[in-house]
């Protein structure tokens, strides 16, 4: 194997053949692209096929000043083209190997066109349903967010990202993207010090110590800096405390965008700015080295920052192995899925589904109902996919042919019911009409994909048009009503919601979403996800999460309009009865679905939640003693199913306000019918201790009390840290 010497290379390159290496460009036109090759170009957007980036890649090789290859770089976010659910929906499986199957397949078929650098997983933690990009996501934990991110990586990457199946991948987007202030994209982000390190950074620490290849910076500022340009955050922690040694990409046009954020004079200034302060490639934006001559002047930017960043560039191409063989194999490419990339896709799909609520047992279908309205925008819509996929994607069927197909035994009818977005005319009242000849309704409402993602945040989180409407109307009708719900992000569904008997939570779940979804209606697999973000019950509790800290006056009722004293003065100090407490007036207590929430067509106890030690001491907490939490899992019903247990941990007296809780393990598990599963949770210092809001790592003395639960049961346990 020919090994390249990096160093020697960088010392034959000029400053201009430096820059130029530090950019990633899209050009539409080939010729085009080809000339930045031939320049010696660092990155390229895809150029759509195997044997258009060999051609590139070509040129790159053997016409630029250094004959570099190229990273070849393209949003694969929940795949090329056999689609797997979206981000957030596989967060919803509560289950990393469904985040690594959808790496491995997308890495597979989207080397095998030439691409090598993914822009994915986004781990940004999300507390705003508000914020379009919350579907990129996995959801407002960031341990979740952490283990998924991981798997991710690992799935991209594999073994070596040598292989014809790896790709390099991008956390996105460093850091505090996700916190945009009222969930509008791009906006600002202001936050504690202590939050951005617990919740906000840690996807990031643990997604470097999995290996990530490369980091995507955010667009929003943070604390009043750019990220961009936020010399602390990229270079002294991620480079130095987390040790991340690939290069840090600009988000799309984001260097340049430090001139309307205010803090540079022109693009010139941006780009040095960004550089400086950690950024390794500029995304988008003007060509470096046009006309040979580098638009970055050469104050303020020293030879040292400039051959790292170079460094990093050339590294990550030969950890590629592209200095090998740039070239892919252009008999292999893959142009669509196969028979095992579609199954992978559906047993996916069929992991996401969560059941948040099934009045009277209504799911699964049951035989006796014969007669059966199909109605809603979602029953003959395609729309399946979900948000960040491409043109090139496989599309989906339809929920009205999986279904009839899934269950063939009924009759079924199919009406539209209500338009996605608009207004409905006669189509409410003819669905109502069929379902007086009907045994049951599905309805199958939801957000289209085009209401999430980047640039689609929404201020209203409702239903759109009158899908809310349709819904009433049936459940008027006296039918039993079953609501198979897509979206992007958690809704607001109180106009809607107590008036059906079942609901699926079915998100966008891919290529095979539709036959997923109806295997799940017919009880061919029993549904085990979970909500991994909390559905409020109006836009105004938002920003709303499990792991809120403790105020100090919790609510133990909901808010009422009526009743409150006016002259709460003459009350004196005592007016803390419950009135004085943390809710809002307008609302009953809580979420609508609670993080963590999900039924099943079984039923779970959670069982002997133990500690193997009582006590454990600072010293042996910092010299690495785990401590194992274990339960026993017992499906307490009549037939096999998914339940989901999760491992918080609460610290009731610190120096620090601390959660209510954290979630430290989940796990989910398949019991069969009267089985039980054992689990066990690791638990270290990292869960135990704390940052403050110097960003010191914390740990303290004290009681520790760890909860194993699943939703309908739980048990905690007590540790003493001593000192
Ligand atoms: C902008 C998005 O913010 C980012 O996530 C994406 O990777 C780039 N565009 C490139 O498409």
């Amino acid at each position: 194997m020919m090994t390249i010497d990096l160093e020697q290379l960088l010392s034959r390159m000029s400053r201009q053949d430096k820059l130029a290496q530090l950019q990633i460009l899209w050009r539409r036109d080939p010729q085009e692209a080809r000339a930045l090759a031939r320049r010696g170009i660092g990155a390229l957007f895809w150029p759509q096929s195997a044997a258009a980036t060999n051609d590139l890649q070509r040129v790159a090789v053997k016409e630029s000043p250094h004959g570099v290859p190229l990273l070849i770089g393209l949003d694969v976010v929940h795949g090329q083209f056999t689609i797997f659910p979206t981000p957030l929906a596989q967060a919803a499986s509560f289950d990393p190997a469904v985040a690594e199957s959808d790496a491995r397949v997308s890495a597979a078929e989207a080397r095998s066109t030439g691409v090598n650098w993914t822009f994915s997983p986004m781990v940004d933690v999300t507390r705003d349903p508000r914020w379009g990009r919350v579907v990129e996501g996995f959801g407002e934990d960031p341990h979740v967010a952490s283990v998924f991110g991981a798997a991710k990586v690992r799935g991209y990457q594999g073994k070596s990202m040598r292989a014809p199946d790896a790709i390099a991948a991008c956390l996105k987007h460093f850091v505090g993207y996700g916190a945009a202030e009222a969930g509008r994209d791009y906006n600002t982000t202001d936050m504690s010090r202590q939050r951005l390190r617990e919740t906000y950074l840690e996807p990031f620490r643990v997604g470097i110590e999995a290996g990530a290849a490369s980091v995507m910076a955010a667009f929003n500022a943070l604390n009043g800096t750019p990220m961009h340009a936020h010399r602390r955050l990229l270079t002294d922690v991620l480079a130095g405390e987390y040790g991340s040694t690939g290069p840090v990409v600009g988000d799309a046009e984001g260097v340049a965008q430090l001139v309307p954020h205010g803090i540079a004079e022109d693009e010139a200034a941006a780009i040095r700015a960004a550089l400086i302060a950690g950024v390794d490639i500029v995304m988008g934006g003007a060509d470096l080295t046009a006309d040979g001559s580098t638009l970055v002047p050469a104050d303020g930017l020293d030879d040292d920052r400039l051959d790292d960043a170079v460094l990093r560039v050339l590294r990550l191409k030969k950890a590629l192995g592209l200095f090998e063989n740039p070239y892919v194999d252009e008999g292999t490419e893959a142009s669509g899925p196969t028979p095992e990339t579609l199954s992978a896709a559906r047993e996916a799909a069929e992991r996401c589904v969560v059941l948040l609520r099934n009045e009277g047992d209504l799911l699964p279908l049951d035989g006796s109902r014969r007669r059966i309205l199909l109605t809603g925008p979602y029953a003959t819509s395609t729309d399946h996919l979900g948000a960040w996929v491409q043109h090139f994607a496989a599309g989906a069927g339809t929920l009205d042919e999986a279904l009839r197909a899934a269950v063939p035994e009924a009759e079924w009818t199919t009406l539209p019911g209500a338009d996605m977005l608009d207004r409905s005319g006669d189509a409410i009242a003819e669905a109502v009409a069929a379902a007086a000849e009907c045994d049951v309704a599905v309805v199958a409402v939801g957000e289209p994909s085009l209401l999430s993602g980047e640039a689609a945040s929404r201020a209203d989180i409702r239903l759109p048009g009158e899908q809310a409407e349709l819904i009433r109307a049936l459940a008027g009708a006296g039918i039993p009503v079953i609501v198979l719900l897509a979206t992007g992000r958690p809704l607001v569904v109180e106009d809607w919601i107590e008036q059906a008997d079942a609901v699926l939570l079915t998100w966008h779940l891919g290529t095979q979403g539709p036959e997923a979804i109806a295997r799940v209606v017919s009880g061919a697999v029993a549904p085990g996800g979970r909500v991994p973000m909390t559905f409020p019950r109006a836009v105004g509790q938002i920003p709303i999460h499990h792991d809120h800290l403790r105020t100090g006056r919790p609510a133990r009722t909901g808010g009422s309009l009526a009743g409150k004293a006016w002259d709460v003065g003459l009350q004196g100090p005592n007016n803390t009865d419950d009135t004085y407490t943390s809710k809002f007036l307008d609302l009953p207590l809580g979420a609508r679905f609670e993080f963590g929430h999900g039924l099943s067509y079984t039923s779970f106890a959670v069982e002997d939640v133990a500690v193997d030690r009582g006590s454990v001491s600072l010293a042996e907490l910092r010299d690495g003693t785990r401590l194992t939490l274990r339960a026993r899992l017992r499906n307490t019903g009549e037939r096999a199913g998914d339940d989901v247990v999760f491992a918080y941990l609460a610290d009731p007296v610190a120096s620090v306000a601390r959660p209510v809780r954290r979630l430290v393990g989940f796990r989910r598990e398949t019991v069969a019918a009267g089985g039980v599963v054992d689990v066990a949770f690791e638990i270290d210092a990292t869960e135990i201790g704390f940052f403050d809001d110097e960003e010191r790592f914390v740990l303290e003395p004290g009681a520790i009390e760890l909860t194993v639960e699943d939703g309908t049961s739980s048990a905690t346990v007590l540790i003493t840290v001593t000192g």
